[in-house]
């Protein structure tokens, strides 16, 4: 399924992109010199830093490190996959799809696909219009206008009513003549126990359609709109809606998300329409099950944080702990909001404003802090007992604290709340610690603290990669001197090795769809070369500067090899260990040469 975009298509879709006329239908920018600068759209700012370089075809964004080429750019902001990006700009130009062969079956099963997906979009007017344009909505605009849903967030969210009928839906798709296997796989339909045909499974019900994060609908919600049970009727599983994958809200919600910092994920569908409605737009919801792991990693493609806001019953808690042990195995920065009072945001947002319901998000808890202030509302501490009690069900929680600095903070809060010294809560959490596997900081902060860490080798190894980008007969030059293994960060080895492939094989190395299997850090890292800045400098002299840089270091690491290894022979009395010295003193030569050059 991936390869069959053909290149001349790519690159006729290329040629035909204007980099900063696909960025500009989204994002604000303005001219400066060479490159435009704008308000980055992926991460929330009030100073640009988001650079656009036309004649390259590249932007970066120096704050979040986003980057790459025009269908890069499209994919982020449209959320789709790199290929599909370059699929939508090639509709928008115009520019016909290559044809290509399909196996039977596969075709039948797109086929199906697609026919699933038109009656739900089907179904998705129907239940609006009944809303909207006919007598049978009217029970239903009451009940949603009794909730201040008022038109406007009707329309957003294409809200509907099945009307209170056996067949009203049953009869208008058979008229349009829509495969009826199709409607009952879909469950829109369901057949009669007794007796021939089909009728409705909604019905009465206001309607809430379920959409994926494109916005295309999956599935249903609907509602009673008395004290009918059950509550909430959903489409059963089917193979557009996977309940354990969707999140409710997130194809309005996802750019929001990557602005804000963070998800906010509540329980129910009318607390998305009622937080997103007052303004909060980051806001989704699982589906009244338990939030998986998969709908996590969903929401750390858009911020790296998550914060609950589940209803403040028992059930609502005791859900957000199992979320919090879901999300605890993945490098989420998970945060719980508690509403003091309302029982859900819907209430709460009602009941105090969209202002105290944006306070009460700002307050959040670190889980630890939800942790103790959980166990410290179930326990006695007044008595010696009451507080090792309490102390003995801390423990494990400030043993799962990984960062050291925030340990110690935690443990003398403890100390505190318990009169407990925090000498002995050390004592104890080093038993404890022995126990309890402590070694991986989460691959996320990790990463983030590489990315920080801007040396000079990293800066050296970056400016000769945007210069073999613009000359790669650099290469061979560059690669004699430094061997591309030895290269401080893996990232430009990577970033090198692949544009070295490229240019053996007198390929075009300015290809970044060639280069798909770079993987996204490496994308962002090679837009950044491209796109920043090298200042007035003499090129040839920064290319020298750089490569005498880089050769140092490789210097360094083999000088070391050298003289380990001379070391080792001379111990075992083995006479070759001159040839080693000899080399490494060689090596020595040559890095004393190079002292004192600074890039
Ligand atoms: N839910 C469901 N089936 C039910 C009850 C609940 O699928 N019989 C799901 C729905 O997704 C619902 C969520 O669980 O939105 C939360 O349920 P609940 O807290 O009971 O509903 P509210 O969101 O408060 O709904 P409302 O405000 O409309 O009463
Ligand atoms: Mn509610």
């Amino acid at each position: 399924m991936t390869t069959w975009l053909t290149d001349e298509f790519v690159d006729r879709v290329r040629s035909e992109s204007d980099l900063v006329s696909v960025i500009s239908t989204y994002v604000p920018i303005k001219r400066k010199g060479k490159q435009f600068w704008g308000c980055c759209p992926f991460h929330n700012e009030k100073t640009p830093s988001f650079a656009v370089t036309p004649d390259k075809g590249f932007f970066y964004c120096f704050g979040c490190h986003a980057g790459g080429d025009v269908f890069k750019f499209i994919s982020m902001i449209e959320n789709i996959s790199y290929r599909e990006a370059i699929i939508f700009q090639g509709e928008k130009l115009n520019i016909p799809l290559p044809e290509r062969t399909r196996s039977p079956e596969e075709a039948a099963r797109e086929e199906k696909l697609k026919r699933l997906r038109e009656a739900h979009e089907l179904a998705g007017k129907f239940f609006h219009n009944c809303l909207t344009l006919t007598k049978y909505g009217a029970a239903g605009l009451a009940y949603f206008h009794s909730r201040g849903i008022n038109d406007n967030i009707i329309e957003e969210f294409n809200l509907g009513f099945a009307p209170d009928a056996w067949d009203k839906l049953t009869t208008a798709f058979a008229k349009r003549g829509i495969d009826t296997g199709l409607l009952l796989e879909s469950g829109l339909v369901l057949k009669r126990q007794k007796g021939q045909g089909e009728y409705d499974r909604f019905r009465n019900r206001v309607m809430i359609p379920i959409t994926d994060e494109r916005g295309r609908i999956c599935g249903f919600g609907g509602r009673v709109i008395d004290n009918g049970s059950p509550k909430y009727l959903n489409s059963p599983e089917t193979v557009l809606f996977n309940k354990r994958k969707l999140l409710f809200g997130l194809d309005k919600a996802h750019r929001a998300i990557g602005q804000e910092g963070f998800s906010l994920v509540v329980e129910g569908y009318m607390d998305v329409i009622s937080v997103s409605a007052a303004g909060v737009k980051n806001v989704v919801a699982s589906l009244g099950t338990a939030f998986t792991m998969d709908q996590c990693k969903k929401l750390l493609r858009y911020a790296p944080a998550i914060y609950f806001c589940y209803d403040s019953d028992n059930a609502g808690q005791e859900a957000i702990a199992r979320a919090i042990d879901i999300a605890a195995g993945t490098n989420a920065i998970i945060k719980v909001v508690q509403l003091p009072d309302g029982k859900d945001p819907d209430e709460y947002i009602r009941r105090h404003g969209v202002d105290a319901f944006r306070q009460v998000v700002k307050g959040a808890l670190s889980v630890v802090d939800f942790r103790l202030k959980h166990i410290m509302a179930h326990s006695d501490v007044s008595g010696l007992e009451g507080r090792l009690r309490v102390l003995a069900e801390m423990l494990p929680v400030l043993a799962s604290i990984r960062n050291t600095v925030e340990r110690s903070a935690y443990v003398s809060k403890v100390s505190q709340l318990l009169s407990v010294s925090e000498n002995d809560i050390l004592a104890e959490l080093g038993k404890k610690s022995r126990r309890v596997s402590d070694k991986s900081t989460s691959v996320r902060t990790m990463r983030s603290v590489v990315r920080q860490v801007d040396d000079a080798g990293r800066r050296a190894g970056r400016t000769v990669i945007r210069m073999v980008w613009d000359e790669p007969a650099l290469l061979e030059h560059f690669s004699s001197l430094v061997p591309i293994g030895s290269l401080p960060d893996p990232i430009h080895r990577q970033i090198l090795t692949a544009l070295m492939e490229k240019y053996r094989e007198g390929e075009a190395i300015r290809d970044i769809t060639g280069l798909a299997h770079l993987g996204d850090e490496a994308v962002e890292e090679l837009s950044r070369a491209i796109v920043e800045d090298l200042g007035e400098e003499d090129r040839s002299l920064l290319y020298e500067a750089c490569v005498r840089q880089l050769r140092r270091n490789y210097l360094v690491s083999q000088y070391e090899v050298h003289s380990r290894n001379a070391e080792e022979l001379y111990r075992q009395g083995d006479a070759k260990y001159l040839e080693e010295l000899a080399i490494s003193q060689k090596i020595k030569k040559e890095m004393d040469e190079l002292q004192g050059v600074n890039y």
